[in-house]
């Protein structure tokens, strides 16, 4: 479980220190994510980005758009430090980021709404939902993607089951990266909380780990920071961390393929529209 005390300190500070690397192992996934938001995307008007941690979907819908006003929000201040610095180096005017949660610190009347895998971390999502329904005009598109299941996601599943994990299904709602694997239940969720025109598409990517003169140990790095591999070595003693981190070596070493490593990943890209009722 990963809740919004969390982003607003060691994991949002970890993944500012990483957002290079984050960036990269969606890098192959990005394209369809930004093709499915600019295929919904109004030439004007204003636009936010849930969640838009190091703004790179914000940047990319802003080039895109030249005349969209792009508002990026997160609880994590170190990210939008980062994402405003990367605005300012790709010189685009039509974007800004602030600080704060979502919904609470949406403005009102947007015309586009979407998320690159930050919806899953919202630790009341019907309140959240209404809130983003009720912050669009009526009609507005909503965009977002999310895991799949664990099992679809061996960046995951493969290198948790190396170091002796294992994913549990919860009893009820955890915020956490596959917290909106079933797609049931997103269907179920947004139809209850003010969208209408809902469609949920599979997409299929490379998730990229590792790469350059040693892609294990740039992939060991990533691992042992970010996602449930990291909060797995933090709950086991010391002594024993040296052990699991061999055994993920091994499993890594074996699955390096013309000098990176690459994992099979999963992702829903979800699409709807606000009622305006904002319910
Ligand atoms: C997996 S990261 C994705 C970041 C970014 N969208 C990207 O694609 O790189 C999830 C992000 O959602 C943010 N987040 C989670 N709950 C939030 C909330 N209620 N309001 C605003 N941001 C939130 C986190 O701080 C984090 O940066």
């Amino acid at each position: 479980m990963t809740t919004a005390p969390d982003w607003q300190t060691r994991v949002g500070d970890v993944w500012a220190a990483e957002w290079q690397r984050t960036d990269r192992s969606f890098a192959d996934f990005a394209p369809h994510l930004d093709a499915a938001i600019l295929a919904v995307a109004p030439d004007h008007g204003r636009a936010a980005d849930l969640g838009c941690g190091a703004g790179a979907t914000s940047l990319a819908i802003a080039a895109a758009r030249p005349g969209l006003a792009i508002h990026g929000v997160d609880l994590s201040e170190p990210l939008i430090t980062i994402a405003g610095q990367r605005t300012a180096d790709a010189a685009l005017s039509n974007v800004h980021f602030t600080a704060g949660a979502v919904p609470g610190d949406l403005e009102p009347s947007y015309d586009l709404a979407f998320s690159r895998h930050g919806v899953m971390f919202f630790d009341h999502p019907v309140t959240a939902f209404r809130g983003i329904a009720a912050a669009l005009k009526p009609g507005a598109p909503l965009v977002f993607s999310c895991f799949r299941s664990p099992a679809e996601n061996a960046w995951a599943s493969d290198t948790v089951a190396a170091v002796g994990g294992q994913f549990d299904s919860p009893d009820g709602y955890a915020p956490g990266p596959f917290a909106f694997a079933d797609r049931d239940r997103i269907a179920d969720l947004l139809a209850t909380t003010g969208f209408t025109d809902i469609t949920i598409t599979a997409a299929d990517y490379h998730y990229r780990a590792g790469e350059g003169a040693d892609p294990v140990t740039d992939a060991i790095d990533f691992f042992r920071r970010i996602g449930p591999v990291a909060r797995k070595l933090a709950d086991t003693p010391d002594a024993d961390r040296p052990a699991l981190l061999d055994r993920l070596r091994v499993m890594l070493a074996d699955r390096v393929r013309g000098g990176v490593l690459d994992f099979p990943a999963a992702a829903w890209i979800v699409t709807a529209h606000s009622q305006g009722s904002g319910q």
